[in-house]
């Protein structure tokens, strides 16, 4: 039996929740989208929410919503999923790569004031491993330079900036994924939630093909009319996945606290052990911890990154590895030219980040044997051999 490194917690409530909408007359379109929009939205403090199929899908949304266009430059982490830049291409920006801070692998803010250009239309800041990101000074930056600030809240829902407010409250647009491995789930999904009622109305049109009423609209109105006023896509998320959601959303709150425990069990366990470093949490924020993550520095575990992956995964512990960056994939060096040595801090970071399993179920127990494992597999590598063997 393998340990995870994500996994979805479902309860019987949760089940009943989907069952009863297959039974309704909305499978789709219907009053339950409207329901956990509003859920959502209210939960983080944010005027509106829109939802649709994925995160993915919420971010090309959101670029489409702040009018990204050919030639219009949107600077994104490089440490991060590629969905997070991809979203900028299919709207023909180019998407501009900023370095993350060592420590934590948060958008380093201070490089921001010298990647801004006159294209230059938006930062998307990532809450990696979901760390909110230092939205004061983003916003600052945003504000003097005329962009809009995107949340990539994929990671961080339920997560806060202590007194600056919840994720979904820090910048003029936040995307949810609703992804399984997320903080929580709808099967597949993602949601943008803001406070500006002009992207909310440009999201809805994008998520239904462009067109300005929705099939509940026309029919409540008895009308049939409709018109394709932009190039939308087919977006929707369906009322059985927003069912899930709603039923899952009440029990966030417990969740995030769980993954602190967790995290801090981690923590302690790691604290004398040479050559594993988690990452950086900083003061009088709410960690959301969608990921655990460790440093391993090669020199003083014995063991690499890559080696202690292998060891771990034939130990039955799911780990994993987020991410390589992106402006080192293979369709970003050849459509945009970017190449290593753009980013180096994450660049180095992405080999020896290691994310060690984490999620709300996992017990005390399974913490522990993997604490006990990468102790051992660093002991066995480094300390007893005292060469690298695998
Ligand atoms: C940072 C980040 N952004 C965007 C996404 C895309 O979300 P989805 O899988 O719901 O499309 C993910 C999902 O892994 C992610 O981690």
């Amino acid at each position: 039996m393998m340990i995870p490194y994500a996994r979805q917690s479902i309860s019987a409530e949760d089940i009943e929740a989907v069952v009863d909408v297959l039974k309704s007359d909305w499978l789709t379109q219907g009053p339950t989208v409207e329901r956990f929009e509003a859920a959502v939205s209210s939960f983080c403090g944010a005027q509106y929410g829109v939802a649709v199929c994925s995160g993915t899908a919420a971010l090309h949304a959101a670029m489409f919503a702040i009018g990204v266009g050919a030639g219009d430059e949107v600077i994104v982490p490089a440490m991060t999923f590629v969905a997070t830049a991809n979203g900028v291409l299919y709207q023909g920006g180019r998407p501009v790569f900023a370095d993350v801070n060592s420590d934590d692998l948060l958008l380093d803010v201070t490089q921001i004031d010298a990647l801004i250009t006159p294209n230059t239309k938006a930062i998307i800041a990532v809450d990696y491993a979901g760390q909110p990101c230092d939205y004061v000074a983003l916003s600052a930056l945003a504000k003097k330079h005329g962009l809009v600030l995107v949340a990539d809240a994929s990671h961080s829902l339920g997560a806060s900036a202590g007194e600056g407010g919840r994720v979904g409250a820090l910048a003029d647009l936040t995307v949810f994924s609703f992804h399984p491995v997320k903080p929580m789930t709808t099967g597949e999904g993602g949601m943008v939630v803001t406070d500006n009622a002009d992207y909310v109305a440009r999201l809805k049109r994008f998520r239904n093909h462009g067109i300005d009423r929705d099939s509940r609209d026309r029919q409540q109105s008895g009308q049939f009319q409709y018109a394709m006023v932009d190039l939308g896509f087919n977006y929707r998320i369906s009322d059985i996945h927003c069912a899930l959601g709603l039923s899952q959303l009440p029990r966030l709150g417990a969740w995030i606290v769980r993954r602190n425990e967790i995290a801090r069990r981690y923590d302690d366990g790691f604290a004398e052990l040479p050559g594993i470093t988690p990452l950086t949490k900083q003061a009088g924020l709410v960690h959301g911890y969608h990921l655990y993550v460790v440093r391993v520095a090669q020199a003083s575990a014995g063991v690499n990154r890559d080696q202690l992956f292998q060891l771990l995964r034939q130990r039955g512990i799911g780990v994993n590895v987020h991410y390589y960056p992106v402006h080192l994939q293979p369709y970003y060096r050849s459509a945009l030219g970017t190449a290593a040595g753009l980013c180096p801090r994450a660049e180095s970071a992405s080999e020896e980040i290691l994310s060690l399993p984490l999620y709300p179920d996992m017990s005390d127990a399974e913490v522990d044997e993997v604490i006990a494992s990468v102790k051992d597999c660093v002991a066995d590598k480094g300390v007893v051999h005292g060469k690298v063997c695998c």
